[in-house]
């Protein structure tokens, strides 16, 4: 459903080939995983997607529509979200329903259900500033999901976590995909959190960006059938992969 046919990225102001030639077919209900050193046009990629950025040199559609802009299809998290601390939980995450024209009991309706995915039910009626960060980032993930979103791009977002935080939120995201079946497209630098969240990884190089590398990979889909985490990283198949993408990526940065 989304498409990126020979999609090419010049940035003029830094003469900065940012991506080149980039194809790239995505299913519905897929999660795929963009991984990458630094400067490799992973942000880049995203921001056409999401239609924050455009480029004129290749093809980019969803549902065979180009895309021409932002849209209530995509919900974006980034790894730092602008939320707004002189409103709670509950009115950050329905502010954009709400400038919309949505009546309030159906904001409410959306938002109750939003919660629940994100496990914030208890939290509705807290400011942000009372939560920790990676409560915060939950929020923002259950902002970007309540306008029902087809697909939930994410850049990122759990890049400025500690690595407990960071481990728990990433199973809240694999069992909110599984009970929303969204299409997710997620960033990160991490190998680990990548081989773990991904169906599909995708392996991007810098100078220029490019996409070098994709495994079908299915540690998340044994983790949503009951395979404890731990038992998963640790397992033979999970290290001889990260081992191997480690050294695709030292290679090649
Ligand atoms: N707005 C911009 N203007 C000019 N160059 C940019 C801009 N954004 C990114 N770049 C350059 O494009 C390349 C890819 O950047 P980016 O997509 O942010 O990579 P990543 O997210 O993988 O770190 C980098 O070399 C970066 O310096
Ligand atoms: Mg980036």
């Amino acid at each position: 459903m989304i498409n990126l046919n020979n999609v090419n990225l010049q940035y003029e102001n830094t003469a900065t080939l940012a991506l080149e030639n980039v194809n790239l077919k995505i299913q519905p209900k897929e999660f795929v995983v963009i991984l990458g050193a630094s400067g490799c046009g992973k942000t880049s990629l995203l921001n056409l997607i999401a239609g924050f950025l455009f480029t004129d040199n290749g093809d980019i559609t969803i549902n065979d529509h180009q895309v021409k802009g932002p849209g209530l299809d995509r919900g974006v998290v980034f790894q730092k979200n602008a939320l707004m601390p002189w409103l709670n939980v509950e009115e950050n995450i329905g502010f954009g329903l709400k400038l919309r024209g949505v009546s309030k009991e159906e904001r409410t309706k959306e938002i109750t259900k939003v919660l629940e995915w994100v496990d914030l039910t208890e939290f509705r009626n807290n400011y942000v500033y009372e939560l920790s960060g990676g409560m915060q980032q939950r929020v923002g993930i259950a902002r970007a999901l309540v306008a029902n979103p087809e697909i939930l791009l994410m850049d990122e977002p759990l890049g400025a976590l500690d690595a407990i935080t960071r481990q728990d939120i990433q199973k809240v995201v694999l069992s909110l995909w599984q009970k929303t079946q969204k299409t997710i497209l997620m960033i990160t630098h991490s190998i680990e959190e990548a081989l773990f969240m991904a169906n599909k990884l995708i392996i991007m190089t810098p100078r220029p960006g490019k996409i070098h590398k994709t495994y079908d990979v299915d540690f998340s889909k044994q983790y949503l059938e009951g395979v404890d985490a731990g038992e998963i990283k640790r397992s033979q198949k999970f290290v001889n992969l990260k081992n191997e993408i480690l050294e695709i990526i030292e290679a090649t940065s």
